[in-house]
């Protein structure tokens, strides 16, 4: 360990780890052992516009760290999985608890990952061709989902995602059924509507869904969904219709989904995935927390979507919102939009876009993304603008996690490479 400023509470996680007595839980982890000795999470709960956790209010805050599943930004040794056509890889075991371990030091107590759900149609995939299941790509999520358990850290999935990225998504489904239909083409088709209203891709979805949630998880003895440290399935990432912005995501497809989903893990919570709050949702009696997305941060946008979940007695999570500046004086201010969600009723909680972190095996390197809004803890390449914005990052996620405040002269906490698997 190279770090004189890893957490107390980590400290006593990792020592707890090698006895398997993990006193150091003893409030978020009663109960339930598993076949082979790990211990459930207690699960979630929803009261109205409250989260309960053992029967007290309990806060989603992290980062989205999109590639747990499977990646696109590392090239692997040689003899490695790797798809070129795709870019993709399977993450180290070292780059996952890396993640974990920093979200634990900053207060988080959630990340949102879509290659834990979302896992489709290139051949290291979960499943690349229609119906055939590829066993290997469970192992990436069987670590990532135990060793989330491990750390305490709870995990929402969407389940499909609305574009066409490496990992698959309503894309994948419709060329399988025989639409010749891309992400770059096709955005404005209507044909894309198919994804919702189409009974055969229906079907072919929810066998999908179903091969997903059912798998067992060596490490834990239970499958992902008996599992609550999947807090949440999120019926998919920025869904819409062949208009940017036009939430049309059929309410009937919502409501199906968010059903199936409950019949096969009837102790997760349910978010909308639908890219914004719709009001043509809110009586989905399955629907759990409603959603949607800040590029930029936007405290107009976010009011109104609370104040709309508000009146329909459910919760509001913020999915997605950029971390980089700059604030203003206006709408577009993290700091105000932070300041709204902490003294909300119904903000359960957000997660920034995006987490990286260093490229394990090796410690001397961070793994990079190219959407500009990559956010790396510890990088000594790091900026002071981005190292204040993790400050108040990490401000956020005490005050909204353990209701505290910390002085704004406190460091940022180090995290050691490797961090220990739990
Ligand atoms: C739904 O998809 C199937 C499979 O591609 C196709 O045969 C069928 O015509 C589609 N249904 C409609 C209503 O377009
Ligand atoms: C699919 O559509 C693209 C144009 O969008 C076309 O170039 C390609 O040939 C088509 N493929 C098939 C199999 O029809
Ligand atoms: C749990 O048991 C499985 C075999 O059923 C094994 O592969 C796995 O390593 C075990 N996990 C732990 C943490 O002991
Ligand atoms: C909301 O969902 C409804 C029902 O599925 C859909 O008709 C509508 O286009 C969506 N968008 C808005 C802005 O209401
Ligand atoms: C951003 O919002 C905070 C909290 O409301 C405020 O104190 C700060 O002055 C704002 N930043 C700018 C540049 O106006």
């Amino acid at each position: 360990m190279r770090s004189c400023m890893w957490p107390l509470y980590l400290l006593a996680a990792a020592a707890a780890a090698t006895t398997k007595t993990t006193a150091d839980a003893a409030a978020s982890r009663p109960a339930a052992a598993a076949a082979n000795g790990t211990t459930a999470l207690s699960a979630v709960t929803r009261t109205g516009s409250t989260l309960l956790v053992d029967g007290k209010p309990w806060k989603a805050v992290g980062p989205n760290v999109y590639w747990l599943g499977l990646d696109e930004n590392v090239v692997p040794p040689a003899g490695d999985p790797y798809d070129p056509a795709s870019k993709s890889s399977y993450p180290t075991k070292g780059r996952v608890t890396d993640v974990l371990a920093t979200v634990k030091a900053l207060g988080g107590t959630i990340i949102r990952s879509h290659t834990l759900g979302i896992s489709l149609g290139n051949p290291l995939s979960v499943m690349p061709t229609p119906g055939v299941v590829n066993e290997a790509a469970f192992a990436s999520i069987d670590w990532a989902v135990y060793q989330a358990g491990q750390y305490g850290i709870r995990l929402m999935v969407p389940l499909i995602d609305n574009f066409d990225y490496y990992h698959g998504g309503k894309y994948t489904f419709l060329r399988w059924a025989g639409l010749n239909l891309t992400q770059n083409a096709d955005a404005n088709n209507p044909e894309i509507q198919q994804f919702y209203t189409n009974a055969t891709i229906l079907a072919a979805f929810k066998e999908y869904v179903t091969k997903v949630a059912t798998h067992r998880n060596p490490y834990t003895g239970r499958t992902y969904a008996e599992d609550p440290t999947i807090f949440a399935y999120e019926t998919g990432n920025e869904l819409l219709g062949p208009v940017w912005g036009d939430m049309d995501c059929p309410a009937d497809w919502v409501a199906d989904i968010a059903r199936f989903v409950k019949g096969l893990a009837p102790q997760k919570l349910l978010v909308d995935g639908t890219y914004g709050v719709n009001q043509t949702h809110l009586a989905i009696e399955e629907v759990d927390i409603f959603s949607d997305h800040y590029y930029p941060v936007d405290t107009t946008k976010l009011q109104a979507d609370l104040e709309l979940v508000e009146a329909a007695g459910k919760a509001y999570f913020a999915g997605e919102y950029s971390w980089v500046g700059p604030d203003d004086a206006g709408t577009n201010n993290m700091t105000a939009f932070f300041d709204i969600i902490e003294k909300s009723a119904v903000a359960v909680g957000d997660a920034f876009w995006s987490l990286f972190g260093r490229n394990l095996p090796g410690c001397s390197s961070f793994v990079d993304h190219s959407d500009g809004f990559t956010l790396q803890c510890g990088n000594p390449a790091n900026s002071e603008y981005t190292n204040s914005r993790i400050q108040l990052i990490r401000k956020h996620f005490i005050a909204m996690s353990q209701g505290a405040q910390i002085p704004s002269d406190e460091d940022l906490p180090t995290v050691p490479c490797p961090a220990p698997a739990l």
